[in-house]
């Protein structure tokens, strides 16, 4: 049966995955999804709603009602109950909130069902941690990109304090650490590669050749 092309990027926090997910959809005229945008979102709801992350059945209620819409323009605005929350959900107070979140069963179903939708629209690029091994494990291609800790860590440090955020480079660490821990850790969908997934080692190594290390790959086929 013929459909349009999907590919799954996951890895852990600062692989590229959004970069070059996004470079891959532009030139392949796919939608982009960014589902961790969509994890940050119900975060933010619950922080701003005073619910304690730690409330599973609390937080799991807010997912069920959020309307969480990821805009396909070139401004890629991500909304939550008709507010634009674009910025506000890469403050580190959502980083660190947001795995807790995404840990609890219920927020996936409703999150995975918003993804599959997405992708029910035509050909998408999708990242996140659990795109290859649940959201589309009939993804056309897989890929499972990862960098050392110590790059990941300062790719996102310097992305930070571009947008103004001065935060010392040991915290951002320390953070993403727990993060990663956190999502390979978790019962449901652990990050892990898909069986199928190729495995990019992105250390050292510029966008561009990712990007057109993937786009080499999809055309494989
Ligand atoms: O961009 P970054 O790698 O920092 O994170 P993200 O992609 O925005 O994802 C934020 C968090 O959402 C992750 O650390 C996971 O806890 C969760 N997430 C998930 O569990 N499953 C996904 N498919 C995407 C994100
Ligand atoms: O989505 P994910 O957390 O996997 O990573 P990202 O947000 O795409 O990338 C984190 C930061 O690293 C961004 O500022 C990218 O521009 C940068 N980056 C880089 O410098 N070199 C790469 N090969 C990939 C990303």
């Amino acid at each position: 049966e013929r459909h349009e092309l999907q590919i799954a990027i996951d890895g852990p926090a600062g692989a590229g995955k959004s970069t070059v997910a996004k470079l891959v959809a532009k030139q392949l005229n796919l939608f982009y999804v960014d589902t961790g945008a969509m994890y940050r979102a119900i975060a933010y709801k619950a922080l701003t709603s005073g619910i304690p992350i730690n409330d599973e059945e609390k937080v799991s209620q807010i997912a069920q009602t959020a309307q969480v819409v990821l805009d396909h323009s070139e401004e890629r605005l991500v909304w939550c109950d008709g507010q634009n929350v674009t910025q506000a959900i890469r403050n580190p107070e959502i980083s660190r909130a947001v795995a807790t979140v995404a840990a609890y069963s219920k927020v996936r179903e409703r999150l995975v069902e918003l993804q599959r939708r997405e992708a029910a629209r035509g050909g998408v690029v999708m990242d996140g941690r659990d795109i290859g091994t649940h959201v589309l494990p009939g993804a056309d291609l897989k890929i499972f990109l990862t960098a050392s800790a110590e790059e990941r860590a300062k790719r996102r440090w310097i992305e930070l304090r571009n947008a103004g955020k001065d935060i010392p480079f040991e915290e951002v660490a320390r953070d993403m650490q727990r993060r990663d821990r956190q999502d390979t850790e978790r019962e449901v969908s652990p990050l892990e590669p898909a069986p199928d997934a190729k495995i990019l080692d992105t250390t050292g190594l510029k966008v561009e050749d990712i990007v057109a290390e993937i786009l080499r790959l999809a055309q494989e086929g």
